[in-house]
């Protein structure tokens, strides 16, 4: 499992308010997946719930959701968006994608990753469990960074940290965001025995107003360990360096960065 002790109260509550284009692409993959009203779904990395809580209005008074989420901090978010609701047909819990909890084989008609995949250190065992987990003909659907097309901080550092002081000083393989390429994530829902694999492009802007703006999402989306791969003593620099080709990404809409993202739905044999 990705590493979660770095997260904290601070970053989980900003990452409820800095999360809508993961948000935004949550809702587009339930919709791809065909979640209907009297489904139930698992959202696996739950964060703070906001998908959660949208799919409990779609799913309604006969469906449910379960978000599961390891860090408590988010977990603690999302569960206060419950408080005074009765008879929600929503529940979130702590678990991760290769630790869901206890549920039965086949409880699930959709199990969702959503900005969620490329966090997970064992994707063969999280797609293991969510196979187990899935009634017969019930759904994946996944949302990730393709690593042939990586967006933003990540293109910057991938050529900045190949150069003169960090090449040989920067943790790489310690770096907790592991994104697939598109084949790789075929052959993995493959192997899971997933079938009816369709995986498909899509490309978003979003707009930022300085680097700090930029950091400070990176911060909250990678619940603390944005940069932790560099040593200390390089982070300063590494920042000072990002931000300044950052601006170079600067339009009259502000700092521009394109975001190649990998939707995946595949389905488990009937
Ligand atoms: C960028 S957030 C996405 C949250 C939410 N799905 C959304 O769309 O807004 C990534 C989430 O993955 C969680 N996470 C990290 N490692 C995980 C794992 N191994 N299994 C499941 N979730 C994990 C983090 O705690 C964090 O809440």
């Amino acid at each position: 499992m990705s590493d979660i002790s770095h997260d904290a109260q601070e970053l989980a509550d900003s990452y409820d308010h800095i999360s809508d284009s993961q948000f935004k692409r949550g809702v587009l993959l339930a919709k791809m997946m065909g979640i209907r009203a009297g489904d139930a779904v698992l959202d696996v990395g739950c964060g703070t719930g906001r998908l959660s809580m949208y799919l409990s209005t779609v799913l309604g008074p006969h469906g449910r959701v379960v978000g599961i989420d390891p860090s408590p901090y988010r977990i603690g978010v999302a569960g206060d968006k419950l408080k005074g609701l009765n008879d929600a047909n929503v529940q979130f819990a702590i678990g991760s994608g290769e630790r869901p909890g206890s549920f039965s084989a086949g409880t699930f008609d959709h199990v969702c990753y959503c900005s969620v995949f490329h966090w997970i250190d064992d994707k063969p065992t999280a797609l293991a469990s969510s196979y187990r987990l899935l009634k017969p003909g019930g759904k994946v659907g996944i949302t990730t960074g393709d690593r042939e097309n990586p967006s933003g901080v990540k293109r910057i550092t991938n050529r900045l940290f190949t150069q003169t002081p960090y090449a040989g000083r920067v943790k790489t393989a310690e770096d907790a965001s592991k994104p697939v390429t598109e084949n790789e994530l075929d052959t993995l829902l493959k192997d899971a025995g997933f079938e009816d694999i369709e995986i498909v492009k899509r490309t978003s802007k979003r707009y930022y107003s300085s680097p700090e703006e930029v950091f400070r999402f990176n911060e909250a989306s990678s619940f603390g360990n944005f940069l932790r791969h560099v040593p200390e003593s390089l982070r300063p620099q590494a920042r000072a360096d990002i931000a300044d080709e950052l601006e170079k990404c600067r339009t009259s809409d502000g700092i521009e960065i394109v975001t190649k993202t990998l939707y995946a739905i595949a389905r488990k044999p009937a």
